[in-house]
């Protein structure tokens, strides 16, 4: 029920989302998440990339137009369709679901990334266990999430369903869905039971705020 939730809540608001994204309404990315996740996929040289739940498109457009070669899967066809008018990368509407079960046609990339994309509790670490055989030989998987130090804000520092907000956002968004909240060492669990190990952790800091605005995991196969 959550979990369909969340994917009922980006279908309705895969315009609001794509205008906010793209007029750069949303502060912390243009101070500071958009750069490091780009910096972290162009650091590892790739030169094959899937973007998973890439909604509107813009990190797989970005890096097409900086000559990676970049498939974009996203669960929202309406997003999909806005992500295909925008750039050079490749796009398909795949859910997390099917990709768990089915991978993507037997396909490898140098490098999987996940910018913002991972809420739920279940299709998460079934995506990510997913993983190694979405990746070269060598290839890394990329993710960068809400940092949950700084996420958790006033509540217990615990794994557990959180309530959406679309608070900041424009007038434009609607039926918030919750998200699963993980702790630092549970993400960090999480890709070793998917046989990835930790190689890199990146915290970029948000220069209003000083504290960290995300973090990024960078994961290999074991
Ligand atoms: C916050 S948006 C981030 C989009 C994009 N990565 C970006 O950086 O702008 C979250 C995206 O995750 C996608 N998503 C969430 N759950 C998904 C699922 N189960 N399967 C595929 N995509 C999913 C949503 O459709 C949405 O496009």
């Amino acid at each position: 029920m959550t979990e369909s939730h969340i994917l009922a809540s980006w279908a309705a608001n895969a315009a609001a989302w794509t205008e906010a994204v793209r007029n750069r309404e949303i502060e912390s990315r243009v101070r500071a998440t958009d750069a490091a996740v780009l910096a972290a996929v162009v650091d590892r040289r790739p030169r094959t990339v899937l973007d998973l739940g890439c909604g509107e498109g813009w990190l797989a457009n970005e890096l097409a137009g900086r000559g990676f070669e970049v498939l974009g899967v996203d669960a929202i066809a309406a997003l999909i369709e806005r992500a295909r008018g925008g750039g050079k990368a490749a796009f398909e509407v795949a859910g997390y679901r099917q990709i768990a079960e089915s991978g993507l046609g037997g396909r490898r990339f140098d490098l999987v990334v996940c910018n913002f994309a991972l809420f739920g509790e279940e299709s998460v670490p079934s995506l990510i266990r997913r993983i190694p055989d979405l990746l070269s030989p060598g290839g890394a998987f990329v993710v960068q999430t809400l940092h949950p130090v700084v996420a958790s804000g006033d509540q217990p520092y615990a794994d557990g369903w959180r309530k959406g907000s679309w608070a900041g956002f424009s007038d434009a968004f609607t039926d918030p869905a919750p998200w699963y909240f993980r702790t630092l060492g549970t993400w960090v669990a999480m890709l070793r039971d998917a046989g990835l190990a930790l190689v890199e952790m990146r915290e970029p800091v948000d220069s209003k705020t000083g504290k960290p605005a995300s973090v990024i995991f960078v994961a290999k196969v074991a």
